[in-house]
């Protein structure tokens, strides 16, 4: 976890390739300085592209943005993007030789799964990012499902091996909700009692890691939630990620976080959404 941020570095793109309704950027990794490790599963880095990032006539100025940091692999760092705003179309917008800031890796990780654990890794839309630097980590298979709202965002689950898919509109996989799927694999998990304790590794969108939340607060089944918060800074700095936590706390998503251990929070909801500390 870093709690004082390193040095923002200034990064070379090597690819952007379409997948589905995402791109996959893929960076140089920067020069580790001494002492600093790779990226774990679930930490992020706060990219902004060099160029034409805010500033200009008619450009708004941005602050960096958070991104999972997808895989690390052969010298690249890959990210997985969605247009959703001003900030992810400028970086889907980069192309080989573009430079970009980064500033990470950033945040608490996943912990991995205990000897005799097994891992069960559950994403929704652009939330899959994590769990793919997640499953190249893992010593075994683990089941993998992932949801999207359609077949086109499907097209995702590709970043992973042996996914099991859901789509809302039923055009790919499983028609429904990735947390059906997530039940299925506790009842066959239960079934197997006594061989492996499932520990859930999610990552989606608010309601879905909500829907995960109490579905695996009901089974007894633990489990480690990556969550989202809009950052300005991305190490602690601005406390403009807080979320509350169950005992009336409050915690920091991008350095207590963005994995938190389930039992830390009463609820999970949309970013900027928290209102009453609960009882
Ligand atoms: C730890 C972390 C990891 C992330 N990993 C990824 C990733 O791997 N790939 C990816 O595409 N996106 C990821 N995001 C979300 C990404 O940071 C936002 O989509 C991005 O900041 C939006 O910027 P924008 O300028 O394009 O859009 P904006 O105009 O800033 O926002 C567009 C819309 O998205 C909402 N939004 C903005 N930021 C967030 C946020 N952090 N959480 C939830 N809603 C938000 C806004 O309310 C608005 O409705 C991650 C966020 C966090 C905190
Ligand atoms: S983003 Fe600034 S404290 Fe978390």
């Amino acid at each position: 976890m870093s709690l004082a941020p390193p040095h923002r570095r200034e990064l070379r793109v090597t690819a952007n390739e379409a997948l589905g309704a995402y791109r996959v950027l893929r960076v140089a990794a920067p020069d580790r300085a001494p002492g600093e490790s790779a990226p774990e599963p679930g930490q992020f880095a706060m990219i902004a592209a060099v160029e034409r990032w805010g500033g200009g006539g008619d450009e708004r100025p941005y602050l960096p943005r958070a991104f999972s940091i997808a895989r690390c692999r052969e010298g690249e760092w890959h990210f997985l993007l969605e247009d959703v705003g001003p900030g992810t179309k400028r970086l889907c917008e980069l192309h080989e030789g573009s430079a970009l800031w980064a500033l990470g890796p950033l945040g608490r990780p996943f912990a991995l799964p205990a000897p005799g654990g097994r891992a069960v890794l559950v994403g929704g839309g652009v939330g899959i990012a994590p769990l793919a630097i997640l499953q190249d980590t893992l010593a075994g298979p683990a089941p993998v499902l992932l949801g999207f709202r359609d077949a086109a965002h499907a097209q995702g689950a590709a970043l992973l091996q042996d996914a099991l898919v859901a789509t809302d509109d039923g055009s790919v996989g499983h028609d429904g909700r990735v947390t059906e799927l997530l039940a299925r694999e506790l009842d066959s998990a239960e079934a197997q009692a006594g061989r492996q304790q499932p520990v859930v590794y999610a990552c989606g969108p608010p309601a879905m890691l909500e829907a995960v939340r109490a579905l695996c607060a009901q089974t007894g089944t633990p489990a480690q939630l990556a969550l989202e918060a809009g950052m300005a800074c991305g190490y602690g700095a601005c406390y403009g990620c807080a979320v509350p936590r169950v005992d009336g706390r409050y915690l920091r998503v991008c350095v207590d976080g963005p994995v938190v251990d389930a039992s830390e929070l009463a609820e999970v909801v949309e970013p900027g959404a928290y209102g009453e500390v609960p009882a």
